[in-house]
Order: C-alpha cells, then structure tokens, then sequence
C-alpha cells in the first residue's frame, strides 16, 4: 500500500510516499523562505500562490525519483489543518482532485499530530503512551499522548508560539526570517551573563506558557542598549536561554505530573540544538528517554502527512468521505 502525503500548510510545499512495507519511499519539499524573507514573516496571499505553483512539479518529481506511477498510489493523505486557509485550500483541493481522478481514498491529516507522530515514523523505540512538546511556528504545546488520535493538551501558549516568538524577535532585531535558526546562530557569539531574561509564568502553578511578553523586553533592552552587534548577539543569546529554559522546566512540571517516562519532542522549533542539549541532560537526570525526529522531519514535511495517513489505514479508522480545511482545529478534538 502507497500513501502520497501532502502538506501546503503554511510556508513549506512538501509531498511524500510512505509504503506500508518499506516506509519512505520519497520526499520532496520546497521551502517558501525567499518569497517571504522580504517581508520579514508569510505573506499568507503569496503563500496559497506558491503551493499552486509547486504542487504538480514536486509531485512530477518524487514519482521520477521513486520510478512509481500515479496508478502505484493506493490512497492520499493531505493536512486539512491547522494552519493558513488559503495555503491548506490549495493542498486539500489538489488531493481531492488526485483522490476523485484516481479513485483512492484521500485521508485527511491534523498538522500537530503529523509533526507529533513524525517520531514513531522515524524510531521504533517511540510507542504510546508519551509526553509530546509540540514546538511550531503556530503552536505551543505539551501534549499526554495517550494513543492515536487520543491526546490531552497538559499546557499551551496563552499567546505567542514558540516559534513565533523566535520570529518575531529576530524581526525586531533585524535578523531576518524564518527567525529560530537567526536567534541561534546570533546567539552563539553572545555573552552569557551579559542579560537575564525573564522566564514566564513560571511562578505560577500549571504547564501553560506565554511568550508575547519577551518581545516587549527585548525590544526594550535593545532600544536602550548601545545597539553594537555583541549586544544584539547578548540579547539573541538571554531571548534564546529565557525561552530554552522555560520549555525544559514546563517539560519537567509535565513528566513529573503525568508519570511518562517518554518525551517526544517535535515541530520547528525542536530543530533547536540548545532545546535539545537541554532535554537531553533533563533525560539523563531524570531516566527518561527523549526522541527528536531527524532535522528534516522536525520541520514541516510531507513524510509526516503521509505516515500519519498509514496510521490511520493501518488501524481501519473511518476515512470521511468530504474533506474540509479547517484553520482552526483543537488536537484535543480529533
Ligand atoms: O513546524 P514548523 O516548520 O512550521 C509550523 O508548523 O509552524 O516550525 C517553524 C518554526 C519557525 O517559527 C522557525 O523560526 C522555528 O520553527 N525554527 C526554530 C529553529 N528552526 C526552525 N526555532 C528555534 N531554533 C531553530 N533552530
Ligand atoms: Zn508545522
């Protein structure tokens, strides 16, 4: 069986096939970076227009690579949300034209739990029941991952998401878009006593989080600082450690709470090579293990979209016969 996976969520065009008996097969992406560099975050217009553009090339592509025909595909997967609704339309409507021409079924994939299952596609060590830090450009999340399908939020941003809060800080900074690789790489010549940023809601009891509130101070440390590229790199180093640190103890409060001795870290921002030192040594201190998927599954992909598809099949779940984008879309109502 040959899923063909397809995620047009946000800024990443990305397509795969996932065989049941040999896994991944094939992957493309194309990333949007250099249509929305320019503006300093995504254009959500100019976003929907790319994933037009890129759609049937990549899928060209990925069947050139794997030597496969259309007619070797056996059912879609496609991200029907969260996420950008004109840049979900375009994926959900290129699937559903693909499912009706082909006559397969078409499964329809939640973003959060694609990047949250990305980790069993990736290790067999990964089973359920586990803790998920869910880290993206829209979404913050600890997530009790209880089974497929089952999941209870333990704590969210109550603002910014973690990866927004990246964004939007490199913005102030002026060190350009996306912003989490920009605050790291800044960050590596920064001084580390030079500022300490504060680490929010952390005195208060509870796994939420709020980041909205870092921004305004680093804007404030900068507009009364010398403004120098060490201070710039001081301030990317403090924003870096402030957010790091509060991921790491409210995953800490989380294991803690709910007894799991597994951590699956996933999304964007879980790229952050400081977040995963961190957890790493919370493991060992603690005998939990941690699994990050490989760099390129942390971030948005189709492989994730089409092995969250086989899960679904693989478990005879009912596939609904109308697929609908959906911008807004609780994992907790899955
Ligand atoms: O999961 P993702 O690719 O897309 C969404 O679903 O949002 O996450 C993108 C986010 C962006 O905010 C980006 O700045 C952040 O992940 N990111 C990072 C790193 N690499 C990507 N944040 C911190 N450190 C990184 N190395
Ligand atoms: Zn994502």
């Amino acid at each position: 069986m040959k899923i063909l996976g397809i995620e047009t969520s946000c800024d990443e065009t990305g397509i795969a096939i996932y065989d049941s008996e040999q896994g991944l097969i094939g992957h493309q992406l194309h990333s949007q970076i250099n249509l929305h560099q320019l503006y300093g975050g995504v254009v959500p217009e100019l976003a929907s227009r790319d994933h037009i553009r890129q759609l049937a090339p990549l899928l060209k592509g990925l069947l050139k690579t794997t030597g496969l025909l259309m007619s070797d595909i056996n059912a879609l997967a496609v991200t029907a949300g969260p996420g950008l609704i004109g840049a979900l339309l375009v994926g959900v409507g290129f699937a559903r034209g693909l499912a009706t021409a082909l006559q397969v079924p078409c499964i329809p994939v939640h973003h959060m739990e694609a990047h949250l299952l990305a980790a069993l596609m990736t290790s067999e060590r990964v089973q359920f029941p586990f803790l998920s830090l869910l880290v993206s450009g829209g979404h913050t999340l600890l997530v009790h991952a209880r089974a497929l399908g089952d999941y209870v939020i333990l704590g969210q941003s109550i603002d910014d998401a973690a990866g927004e809060a990246f964004d939007k800080t490199a913005k102030l900074l002026d060190l350009g878009y996306p912003g989490g690789p920009a605050i790291a790489q800044c960050a590596q010549n920064g001084q580390a006593q030079h500022f300490e940023f504060p680490r929010p809601m952390m005195n208060k009891p509870g796994m939420d989080f709020s980041f909205s509130g870092l921004k305004t101070f680093v804007l404030n440390t900068w507009m009364h600082s010398d403004q120098s590229a060490q201070t710039k790199a001081d301030i990317a180093h403090a924003f870096q450690e402030a957010v790091v640190d509060t991921l790491v103890r409210k995953c800490q409060r989380a294991l803690d709470a709910t007894g799991l001795t597994q951590l699956v870290v996933a999304g964007g921002v879980g790229a952050n090579q400081l977040l995963r030192e961190r957890l790493t040594h919370l493991g060992q201190q603690h005998g939990i293990t941690v699994e990050y998927p490989p760099l390129a599954f942390c971030t948005d992909n189709g492989a994730m979209v089409a092995y969250t598809g086989w899960c679904y099949w693989r478990e005879g779940r009912r596939i609904p016969t109308h697929i609908k984008a959906r911008a807004r879309w609780p994992l907790d109502a899955l």
